[in-house]
């Protein structure tokens, strides 16, 4: 399959899918010298194989429509928040003790009081249902099964109470401002009625980031190009375990919807222009009071800001700029963690994304003050590539990367961690 993606938003490499037909890579990893064997990510369908998200990435490419391929990874603009979030991670070198018993060690946390055995948790994403029929509950089903929360964002493609239903599940729900002010109230009030856990307003996206590359794949807004449409027919296996029940539909948002706008782009794009631009600290305030459990920001990156969600009565924050998808040149999550922390000590939990791929990337964000950190994009690697079982093997890549990471930074605990394992 041919899909060039630009550079930045690979790890200085790129994966035979990315490079095109002619496997050329645009960088070299250390390891290879002059001629030597070019080296691909593992895309084909064994999911044992898969030794690394990028893995999960290759195969999720290849099995992906290239409009999909294009929702999935594109960042605003220039790209270059996308890329901050990649590069804040690798700005930060560990400085690993030595001679520590870590003959165990322990990745467990405690958040909102509540224990779970990874330091992670799944961030809200929107459209699922375009890489896999029931995307959501299949997210929700391997969270489960791994102890961690799920966040269901509003413009997810499975109901609420569907979500809601798979036991044993941390249930977040996350609130996009939109329309008259009994929408959202609508929807606080079925989050309340279907046990969620925690209310996540994000407050980063009343305006929708434009997302140039996967533009160009639209003839019209909302009509995919013929181009597009011809590419997606070549995709059978994604069209068999995505469209059988028919085009995904905005589960949650469809009856707030005029009755002739409820297709799924026109549905979609109604949605971002109804967006309120009037969204402020008080309607924030105001759904705070509403809502009787946990409440979460999500988008925070001033600290400022950060510092005025313990006002209102937050109990966290997420800092985040959305993956990289709304206002380009920002700051990545990572590059304001410390001085966040700083601002409000244990007052706020912080639960930090952007850009994590790799169990190091859960331990630096750590050891930098962030009580958890979200993946989006990696476990949805795995759902594109392999469902339900590909999620899993996206969790226990990060759960394998930490444990041994952990080892080798002489660390026994993710509670050990500290900015003194770091230094830039
Ligand atoms: C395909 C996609 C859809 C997203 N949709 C939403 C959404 O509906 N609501 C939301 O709050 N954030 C959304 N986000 C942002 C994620 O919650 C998260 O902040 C981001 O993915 C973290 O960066 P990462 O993908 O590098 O891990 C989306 C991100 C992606 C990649």
């Amino acid at each position: 399959m041919r899909f060039p993606l630009r550079s930045s938003v690979s790890r200085g490499y790129t994966t035979p899918v990315e490079a095109g037909s002619t496997g050329a890579k645009l960088d070299r990893t250390p390891a290879e010298k002059g001629r030597s064997p070019p080296r691909r990510f593992y895309a084909g369908p064994s999911l044992e194989r898969a030794r690394t998200i990028d893995d999960l990435r290759a195969m999720a490419h290849r099995r992906l429509p290239a409009f999909a391929v294009e929702y999935l990874e594109g960042g605003a603009e220039e790209e270059a928040t996308l890329a901050r979030n990649l590069a804040a991670f690798a700005s930060y070198r560990f400085l690993p003790r030595a001679l520590v018993d870590v003959s165990s060690r322990d990745q467990s946390i405690s958040l909102f009081d509540r224990a779970m055995p990874l330091p992670f948790a799944i961030a809200p994403t929107g459209l699922n249902g375009l890489f896999r029929n029931k995307a959501d509950v299949l997210l929700a089903r391997a969270a489960a099964e791994a102890g961690i929360p799920f966040i269901q964002s509003t413009m997810s493609n499975d109901r609420m109470e569907d979500v809601a239903a798979v036991p044993n599940l941390r249930h977040w729900w996350q609130l996009y401002v939109f329309g008259e002010r009994s929408i959202r109230d609508t929807l606080v009030a079925r989050a309340e009625r279907a046990h969620c856990e925690a209310l996540v307003l994000t407050i980063d996206a009343q305006f929708y980031g434009d997302r140039e590359w996967e533009q160009r794949r639209f003839a019209h807004p909302g009509r995919l190009s013929l181009g597009s449409i011809l590419e997606a027919a070549l995709h059978p296996l994604w069209a068999a375990t995505t469209l059988s029940g028919g085009m995904p539909s905005f589960a949650n948002a469809l009856d707030f919807l005029p009755k002739d706008r409820r297709g799924f782009f026109e549905s979609a794009f109604w949605i971002r222009a109804n967006m309120d631009h009037a969204l402020d600290w008080d309607e924030a305030a105001r759904l705070r009071d509403l809502w009787p459990r946990m409440f979460l920001i999500k988008g925070l990156l001033n600290p400022d800001d950060v510092q005025r969600a313990v006002s209102i009565g937050a109990d966290g924050v997420i800092l985040s700029n959305h993956g990289g998808r709304q206002l380009d040149w920002t700051v990545a999550a990572l590059d304001v963690l410390q001085e966040a922390r700083r601002r409000v000590g244990a007052r706020l939990t912080l639960i930090v994304d952007g850009g994590v791929r790799r169990g190091t990337d859960v331990l630096k964000a750590l050891a930098l003050g962030a009580d958890a950190a979200l993946v989006g994009r990696a476990t949805l690697y795995g759902l594109a590539a392999a469902g339900q079982n590909g999620v899993t093997r996206a969790i226990d890549i990060f759960r394998e990367e930490i444990d041994r990471d952990l080892g080798l930074l002489g660390a026994r605990s993710v509670k050990d961690l500290g900015p003194d394992f770091l230094t830039r």
